[in-house]
């Protein structure tokens, strides 16, 4: 199964139809179907003698995984289509409607289940489940649009009349498709749903422009990994209105006083947002915004929501924000840093919101990884003064955790028990857990490579530090800084007494199989992004970001993004899951 290439400029597009009326000499401005980039999952299903008979994941392109059972509970899915047809392979997308997706994670919330960061991860949860069950309870749906069927019977000329015909067979085929004679339509197209999409109850990133004619699809062909007859347009980052009910002040764990805009909930790129950043005070004096006012906001590299500008200032008297002088958590004093545009509350130590963010930060997945120990348990267990430090979690016991609201006698032994379990994390995350400033999980996963161990660490110089490709000034000093604060050297001594040694890392479980290799990783694997990096760096690997002339491999999964034509473009190679894999068998 291909990939597409795609693109987020209009002018792109009319060079790609431009360059194929050249290439081919054509006298008639070839049509174009245009069709909604469903953001799902790929899906590729065989039907013999009329009846599903398999279906297959996208997977590499290749080799995908069989999930046929669960693809039968799926009601958009025919089990026989209504001609008599030997072969036919039809291939689409399975999503998950957003309005279930909400439901679906509502429901999650009330059993106490895993909630599912938008509807696309929910889809590929709910089809990757053992117990076809499971995925019959699930409310997904499929939008067929490709169809290959090798009986010449049909005579079927083009993709508009192959969409026609999966139609008549019983196939879910997305209604907004639409053929346009000239790229100026397709154009249109793209810019009338970039708008419109807000409204659909499915989510999709973009348009898909395909070539009608099958012979001349044919004649334009195939890259290695996409038709060269079919382009993708991407959609900018959906900007969506809404109301901000209030601006709060949030303390960060390193005392950074920021302003948030608290919303109307409003569903954005993928998942419902009810917080935005305003990053700074100047910038809300920038904008303008008075509590009340209506917003556009939009994911800033698609994860973490911003507010751009204000549409409309709420019609009562505006409410304005005054920025605090004192912290709203401690009501220390708030003092500016040089060189940056935050205040901070300088209360390191007493402030109980820092002492609960580092706490947060702590507890989460990169750092000490302590499952079930939510940002609620975290709070009260700071407000009821049971808890100052990472170290004072270890010496809690259930019966503390009976004190806290809603926690029954199991639930505390489960949390007492987690917290015993995670006392020997790798080194790396034991750093990354410290919130040394400046040092995030990278560092620190640069720092237990040079160091081994926790004590080599601690007694490491500026130099030895600064021989770190990667780290320069800043970062060596802030660590030696770390390390010579009185204060965390008495809370890392309360941490060993409490037996949190984090492990060293082990000469025996690293290879330099990919020593003097860097990797840039991109599109959907079949496991997480952090486990393919693991498995680089304990080869002796590096892992980048960014393409460039000095990446050795570039490794790519499912829907690859522009990191793979970078690629192309500067002639790096390019590997695949398949490939990676047998580099490590050798
Ligand atoms: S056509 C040979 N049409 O986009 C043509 N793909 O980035 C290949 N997708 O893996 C695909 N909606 O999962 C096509 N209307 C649509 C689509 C669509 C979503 C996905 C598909 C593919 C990915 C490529």
């Amino acid at each position: 199964m291909y990939s597409l290439d795609n693109t987020y400029s209009y002018d792109d597009l009319v060079q790609w139809y431009e360059k194929i009326i050249k290439n081919y000499s054509l006298d008639i401005k070839p049509k174009l179907v245009c069709e909604l980039k469903i953001d799902g999952l790929a899906i590729s299903l065989t039907y013999k003698n009329s009846v599903f008979t398999t279906g297959v994941t996208r997977g590499d392109g290749f080799v995908g995984e069989d999930i046929t059972q669960n693809l039968k509970t799926i009601k958009t899915i025919p089990d026989k289509i209504v001609s008599d047809i030997q072969e036919l392979e039809v291939r689409g997308e399975i999503f998950m409607p957003k309005t279930s997706f909400e439901k679906l994670n509502q429901k999650q919330l009330e059993n106490g289940g895993k909630l599912f960061a938008n509807p696309r991860n929910a889809a590929s949860g709910s089809l990757r489940q053992l117990d076809a069950n499971i995925t019959a309870q699930r409310d997904l749906a499929m939008f067929s649009y490709y169809g290959r069927l090798d009986s010449k019977e049909y005579d079927i000329k083009s993709h508009s009349q192959m969409l026609d015909f999966l139609k008549k067979e019983g196939f879910n085929v997305n209604p907004n498709y639409k053929v346009c004679s000239n790229i100026e339509e397709a154009v249109e197209y793209c810019k009338y749903w970039d708008k419109e999409r807000q409204n659909l109850d499915y989510a999709t990133d973009g348009v898909v422009i395909k070539i009608d004619s099958f012979d001349l699809q044919s004649e334009i062909g195939y890259t290695s990994r996409a038709p060269k007859w079919a382009t993708a347009f991407k959609f900018p980052p959906e900007e969506v209105s809404t109301i901000v009910k209030n601006i709060e002040v949030n303390v960060g764990r390193s005392g950074a006083v920021t302003p948030v805009a608290v919303l109307e909930p409003v569903y954005v790129s993928g998942s419902t947002v009810q917080r935005a950043t305003l990053h700074n005070f100047d910038e809300v004096k920038r904008l303008g915004i008075n509590i009340g006012d209506r917003v556009l906001i939009k994911k800033a590299a698609e994860i973490i929501p911003k507010v751009i500008c204000v549409t409309e200032h709420s019609t009562g008297t505006p409410v304005p924000f005054v920025a605090p002088e004192t912290c709203p958590s401690c009501g220390t004093k708030l003092v500016p840093v040089e060189g940056e545009v935050n205040l901070y509350c300088p209360n390191h130590l007493g402030c109980p919101e820092q002492v609960k963010a580092r706490l947060e930060y702590w507890v989460s997945k990169d750092c000490m990884d302590i499952d079930g120990l939510g940002d609620n348990i975290v709070a009260q267990l700071v407000d009821k003064k049971l808890v100052e430090t990472p170290a004072d979690l270890y010496k809690l016991s259930t019966n503390d955790f009976m004190q806290l609201d809603l926690i029954a006698e199991k639930s505390a032994q489960n949390l007492y028990n987690v917290i015993q379990n995670s006392k020997h994390p790798t080194l790396a995350r034991f750093i990354n857990a410290l919130g040394i400033r400046h040092v995030g999980k990278e560092t620190s996963e640069l720092l237990a490579q040079k160091f081994g161990t926790f004590e080599n660490l601690k007694h490491s110089t500026f130099e030895q530090i600064l021989e770190i490709d990667g780290i320069g000034d800043k970062i060596a000093l802030s660590i030696l800084d770390f390390f010579s604060n009185s204060f965390n050297n008495e809370v890392l001594n309360k941490l060993e007494m409490y037996g949190v040694v984090p492990q060293e890392m082990s000469q025996t479980d690293t290879t330099t199989l990919f020593s003097g290799m860097t990797f840039v990783i991109t599109g959907t694997l079949s496991d997480t992004r952090d486990k393919f990096e693991k498995i680089i760096k304990q080869n002796g690997g590096k892992t980048s970001s960014s393409v460039s002339k000095k990446t050795s491999y570039v490794l790519a999964g499912e829907n690859p993004g522009s990191k793979y034509t970078k690629a192309e473009a500067l002639g790096v190679k390019i590997i695949n899951e398949t490939q990676f894999n047998a580099m490590l068998e050798k």
